[in-house]
């Protein structure tokens, strides 16, 4: 986004008529400048965190006095080091006002930059690489206000109201960038962290989030619930709703979770959830043994959706889906499952190579549809046909609103066949859990990829996947014969 959108929108929340509380008495102003830090140097979003900060932890906790408003009030510490030492530590915060900032408890020199969305913090010494450190931020809300520019839809810390215009409820959609609207946040892929998440609300509103746990417990004013999320995930990965929800705990998944162990199963919907729209849910434990078949185990020990009435696009947020009422089909589901492996552990080193996300989730339908008795080479022929039908182009992006297109999703996917018709269904399987296994966690471009593919199945399918890549036009359908 540019420096003048940004401006808008952090115009058009101010505007919008909430209140930003007081700061606590005693608040000295804060009148320091902190000199920027380099940003990660994203090629579609080069504002965006910084380089050589790595944040393992995020302890979040998070007052929702009003869910279905912008308010919140939250603590975050982050435990963090540097891949190289740091003078400055600069995270991105858009909306919320800071109120305190800590360094190892100590109290710090810290600027809030509201224009560049960014809270600095100069550090006491320089911080080594290596070493570990903790920043403690304080924050109230309004939560930030960002709106996709391709969908025009709000991104980050979504409130919902009912037909009548009360608060109801709050999720998160945070893919690319929106988790910093209600987080201090290293908002980038490339540097997936774990998460422990507190959230305290009124009696009566349940929450969900990322990870395992989410039992409640009684405390002032209402209930505190905690998530643990041990496994490191994208910022954007990172699900939390807060509303009027009904938990559905349902038989673990045998054998299909890390180190062969099971999956542990539960779903949040909102009230009045139809029995159709709960019904594809109950495939779930088969989709990640279909998946798990063909990627390697499910990376997670728990897994779900919580579903939300906004028509939004679904969101593959890590164990617990954010699915709306309008996606909750079995090949969305599908799709985000499938990305619990390839963006939220496989994770993304540039939002250029969204690609590598979107092609392997929706490679994963066919794979499903397949399961289920369909014909591969009939769904790739229907893909092929859409394609035909638009201009096309290489599959790493050069410009935001090519990150979510039908070239992503659909040459992306078709890049995947084309790789399996050439090897066939065992060598491509061995491939799939190769590059899941070499990457979890880790940062990944396209070229890593194609190494994979060298390296696993030789110089001719490396060049295969190569032309469906890198070629400028459409590369011919792949003939459909089922290999062993
Ligand atoms: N990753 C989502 C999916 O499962 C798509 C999200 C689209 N979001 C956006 N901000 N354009 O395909
Ligand atoms: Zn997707």
């Amino acid at each position: 986004r540019s420096g003048l959108v940004a401006g808008v929108l952090l115009w058009a929340g101010a505007a919008s008529g909430q209140v930003v509380p007081a700061l606590p008495p005693g608040q000295p102003p804060r009148a320091v400048t902190v000199p920027p830090a380099e940003p990660i140097g994203d090629s579609i979003y080069p504002h965006l965190g910084q380089k050589g900060l790595d944040v393992l932890h995020y302890d979040v906790t998070l007052y929702i006095d009003q869910p279905g408003t912008r308010g919140l009030r939250g603590v975050a510490v982050l435990t963090l080091t540097g891949t190289r030492p740091l003078n400055v530590v600069s995270v991105d915060l858009l909306g919320p006002t800071v109120q305190d900032v800590r360094w190892n408890g100590q109290p710090a020199v810290w600027q809030q930059d509201v224009a560049a969305a960014k809270l600095r913090v100069t550090l006491p010494a320089p911080l080594p690489a290596g070493q570990r450190a903790q920043l403690t931020v304080t924050y109230a809300g309004p939560a930030g206000t960002l709106v996709d520019p391709e969908l025009g839809l709000d991104l980050g810390w979504v409130p919902v109201q009912d037909a009548a215009g009360r608060p109801v409820s709050s999720y998160t959609l945070s893919e690319p960038d929106g988790t910093r609207t209600f987080l201090p946040v290293n908002d980038h892929p490339s540097d997936p962290a774990t998460f422990t998440v507190h959230v305290t609300v009124p009696p009566g509103v349940v929450v969900a989030a990322s990870g395992v746990g989410g039992a409640a417990r009684e405390v002032a004013g209402g209930r505190e619930f905690t998530f643990e999320q041990r496994q490191p995930i994208p910022t954007y990965a990172l699900a939390v709703q807060v509303g009027p929800l009904e938990r559905v705990d349902g038989p673990a998944v045998p054998a299909t979770g890390p180190e062969g162990g099971p999956v542990q199963r539960r779903d949040y919907f909102p009230p009045d959830t139809s029995d159709a729209v709960r019904a594809p849910y109950a495939q779930v434990g088969e989709m990640l043994r279909v998946l798990s078949g063909w990627f390697g185990p499910f990376p997670f020990p728990v897994y779900g959706a919580a579903v939300i009435t906004p028509r939004v696009p679904a969101l593959e947020t890590a164990t617990l889906l954010t699915m709306p009422v309008s996606s909750s089909s079995e090949r969305v589901i599908v799709h985000e499952g499938a990305h619990q492996w390839f963006g939220d552990t496989v994770v993304l080193g540039d939002w250029a190579d969204v690609w590598l996300n979107e092609g392997f989730a929706t490679y994963a339908e066919l794979l499903w549809l397949e399961s289920r008795g369909d014909d591969p080479g009939r769904i790739a022929a229907t893909w092929y046909d859409r394609l035909r039908a638009q201009p096309t182009r290489p599959l790493v992006a050069t410009t935001e609103p090519q990150l979510f297109d039908a070239s992503a999703y659909l040459r992306g996917a078709l890049a995947l066949h084309a790789l399996r018709a050439a090897v066939g269904d065992a060598a491509f399987r061995t491939f799939l859990r190769g590059y899941v296994q070499d990457h979890s966690r880790r940062p990944v471009r396209t070229a890593d990829l194609l190494a994979s593919a060298q390296r696993t199945l030789g110089p001719v399918a490396r060049t295969v996947l190569g032309v469906w890549v890198e070629s400028p036009t459409l590369p011919p359908l792949p003939a459909w014969h089922r290999l062993p």
